[in-house]
């Protein structure tokens, strides 16, 4: 099994931006697509679990046009609503594993003020969440230039920047707990918390509860950060690389700490050592590629004794429903 399946986005538009109101602009999308995949090829290719390659031969990715019966601004205004958001991104990728499934699924959703949501939902196999941000923007770009714009980033060349290393897959995160005692002095906050780091802390603290609640037990806990590497280390990677191109950064919590806030320091504070540890190691060396690959080796090590595993900085909501 992987671990945190897909990447997905929506993004609502209202009627001025982008109007669908002509019938023109569906196939104007469904044309910068194209265009944008001649260029990122990867993404219509197909994943071959044996060889953990892509095949492209532009098999193409889903696009799908749909239609609601509300107006847009109806549909915002309510938070109700929030419950919905997954009915704008597309499902059809790599859910049966077979290698037939497409590795990117788009969905174009027209509400009838001319309102628009666009969904995406990439497999985490080839993209993360910076490539999805690089595929979205680049689509963008490409639709709304009338002269082509050239996209210019290095696309998907991650398998240059880290050459295979015999890691096959990803381990599937588990909510588990281990139960090490181990007492730690908290620390008073000097730090600025990322959205994140403060987003995940709360939930991390709920998971904690949780668990207190059904062990009556209050027991050690592991979080895990993805860290994006682009622009990290000592040598450069481009922003608009494509590909899985983090490390990752676990912290640890002890049954001591008590306060959101000091669970976001920590995390605020693990990321910073890592970054500063990446900082000193080069992509394209050995020693670099190895210090990446450990911290996700680590994580595979973890899972097994059984720490909670919360990536945070993930885009998948997904991940803590399914747990
Ligand atoms: C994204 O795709 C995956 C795999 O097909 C699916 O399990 C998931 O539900 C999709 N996300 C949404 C919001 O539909
Ligand atoms: C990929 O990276 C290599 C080395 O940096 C570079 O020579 C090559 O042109 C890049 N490929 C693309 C498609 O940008
Ligand atoms: C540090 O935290 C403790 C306990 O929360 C508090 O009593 C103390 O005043 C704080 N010190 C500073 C310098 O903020
Ligand atoms: C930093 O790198 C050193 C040496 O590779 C390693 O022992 C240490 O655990 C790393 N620290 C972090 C926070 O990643
Ligand atoms: C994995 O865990 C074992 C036992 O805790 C430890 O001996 C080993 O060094 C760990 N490996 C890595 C790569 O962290």
């Amino acid at each position: 099994m992987s671990w945190l399946l897909t990447m997905m986005l929506a993004l609502f538009y209202s009627s001025p931006l982008i109007a669908i109101t002509t019938p023109t602009r569906l196939p104007q999308l469904e044309k910068s697509l194209g265009k944008i995949l001649t260029r990122l090829y990867p993404l219509a290719g197909r994943y071959v679990e044996e060889t953990h390659s892509v095949d492209c031969k532009d098999q193409g990715v889903e696009f799908i046009h749909a239609k609601v019966n509300i107006k847009l601004q109806d549909f915002l205004v309510s938070e109700e609503n929030v419950k919905f958001i997954d009915e704008f991104i597309p499902s059809k990728i790599g859910v049966t594993r077979q290698q037939s499934d497409p590795l990117l699924a788009t969905q174009v959703t027209t509400f009838i003020c001319g309102g628009v949501a666009i969904g995406v939902n990439a497999t985490h196999k080839i993209v993360d969440a910076s490539t999805l941000c690089t595929f979205v923007s680049e689509w963008a770009v490409t639709n709304r230039e009338e002269n082509e714009i050239e996209f210019k980033g290095p696309g998907f060349n991650s398998s240059i920047l880290f050459p295979g290393r015999g890691l096959s897959s990803m381990p599937c995160p588990v909510w588990e707990c281990n139960i090490k005692d181990e007492s730690k002095g908290t620390t008073n906050s000097t730090n600025q918390w990322s959205k994140v780091q403060l987003v995940s802390a709360i939930i991390w603290k709920t998971f904690m509860g949780i668990d207190l609640a059904k062990h009556n037990l209050q027991r050690d806990s592991k979080l895990v950060q993805a860290v994006n590497l682009r622009g990290k280390m000592a040598s450069l990677i481009p922003k608009t690389s494509c590909g899985n191109l983090f490390g990752l950064c676990t912290t640890e919590c002890t049954t001591t700490l008590e306060r959101t806030e000091e669970l976001a320091d920590r995390l605020s504070d693990s990321v910073k050592k890592t970054v500063t540890n990446y900082s000193k190691g080069r992509h394209d060396c050995e020693e670099g590629q190895v210090m990446v690959l450990d911290s996700i080796i680590s994580m595979t090590n973890i899972s097994r004794g059984g720490p909670i595993l919360v990536p945070p900085g993930s885009p998948d909501p997904q991940y803590l429903k399914k747990k």
